[in-house]
């Protein structure tokens, strides 16, 4: 059976940093203080106006791609997990899909909110294992600012937006070990978006009342996170024999800082071995687990033979966690024709986007003349 070995990674986040003391400035009742020591967030990035999932999960996946090397025709499947796709329907897998030129993949988004990123790994790495695919592009992404009420400061000051994106690639050598998901939709209740759906619809005008804003039970959900995310990450540790002083590093969903440090420490492990950016991003949903593996990269904290634990939980409730071995090296520097190519690739990828939607058009002008010259 193959293993699905993380051949290549990338992250953006949008330029737009939002630090702790806007919140005061805009007149909402919280501190700094209170906030770098409730949460260990400094400061957050926001989309702009113009800026959608797709844009930040397309500009990550453009990192993956290019340090994996590769054609992206070769690619089998595209997973977006996301909460904040552009639309209801496409999805935003085939918006991403259709700009880097990844012709004739399967594309699908896939939501389990923060745990979404860990959940597309493994069906991934299931396509992989089971011979149906060779490459898949797995991404996490997601734009929860665009669903803040800005006024509730039990909410407004933890989330940002970003995206992060792994390339999957089949290999004899281990990449993802072991992974678990689990779902326990009782406390669906504690964390929702509920409105714009088909049980609160929004008006004819677009707006829901309100109901389009994140709502959040805040310390219970904070006690049932600290329990999932550690008896997630035993579990695989466990399906991969693992044990805590073998792990080298471990990378839990970034949603709080005590989360992160009492998982840690039931888990046993010292935080040398733990990668915390949430002081810098806030809690990116779906994005998070990814950002935080590009950094630890960045930071030298990866290498070849390295056993990672990725663990993870959002709403729904939801939970998933991965044991993955570090299966390449990480690159000092990308060669300077790789994004030469790359770009060459994906404008003849829009190129060919844009032949086939004005093939269409002829197409649908041509039956609809037909149409009427027999009516
Ligand atoms: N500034 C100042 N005071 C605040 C703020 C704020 N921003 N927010 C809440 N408070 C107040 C509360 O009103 C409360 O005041 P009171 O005692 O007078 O009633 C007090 O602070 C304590 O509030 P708690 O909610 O008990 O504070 P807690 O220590 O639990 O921290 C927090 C709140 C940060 C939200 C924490 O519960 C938490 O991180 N929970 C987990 C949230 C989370 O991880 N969500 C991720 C979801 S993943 C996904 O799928 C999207």
């Amino acid at each position: 059976m193959p293993y699905a070995l993380i051949a290549g990674w990338g992250m953006y986040v949008p330029p737009r940093v939002v630090t702790n003391d806007a919140f005061e400035r805009m007149g909402l009742d919280t501190s700094d203080e209170w906030i770098a020591t409730r949460t260990g967030i400094e400061q957050r990035r926001l989309v702009g106006r113009d800026e959608a999932t797709s844009d930040m999960a397309v500009r990550a996946a453009e990192h993956a791609l290019q340090v994996a090397g590769g054609h992206v025709g070769d690619i089998d499947l595209v997973l977006v997990a996301t909460c904040t796709p552009d639309q209801v329907m496409p999805s935003t897998a085939s918006i991403v899909q259709d700009r880097l030129g990844i012709s004739d993949a399967g594309a699908l988004d896939l939501n389990a909110a923060c745990a979404g990123f860990v959940y597309a790994l493994t069906m991934g790495a299931g396509q992989i294992e089971s011979g149906r695919a060779k490459q898949v592009l797995v991404i996490g992404a997601d734009a929860l600012s665009i669903h803040l009420n800005w006024k509730d400061r039990s909410t407004c000051i933890l989330f940002g937006d970003g995206a992060g994106a792994v390339l999957l690639r089949a290999s004899d050598e281990p990449g993802v070990l072991s992974t678990t998901m689990g779902s326990d939709g009782s406390g669906a209740g504690l964390l929702s978006i509920p409105g714009g759906g088909s049980r609160l619809r929004t008006n004819g005008n677009g707006t829901s009342n309100g109901d389009s804003y994140l709502q959040m039970n805040g310390p219970q959900i904070f006690r049932w996170a600290t329990q999932m995310m550690t008896k997630a990450a035993e579990r695989v540790m466990h399906a991969s024999r693992l044990k805590a002083e073998q792990i080298d590093l471990f990378i839990p969903h970034q949603a709080n800082m005590r989360i992160i440090e009492a998982t840690a420490k039931r888990l046993g492990l010292p935080l040398e071995r733990v990668f915390a950016n949430v002081a810098r991003y806030g809690n990116t949903s779906a994005a998070s687990i990814p950002i935080a593996l590009c950094e630890a990269i960045e930071n030298g904290l990866v290498k070849r033979g390295d056993n990672i634990v990725l663990t993870s939980f959002g709403a729904g409730l939801s939970w998933a966690a991965a044991a993955v071995r570090w299966g390449v090296d990480v690159p000092s520097h990308v060669p300077p024709w790789t994004p030469l190519r790359w770009r060459l690739e994906t404008r003849i990828a829009a190129v060919r986007s844009a032949i086939r939607r004005q093939e269409r058009k002829v197409r649908a002008s041509i039956d609809e003349r037909l149409h009427r010259d027999e009516g």
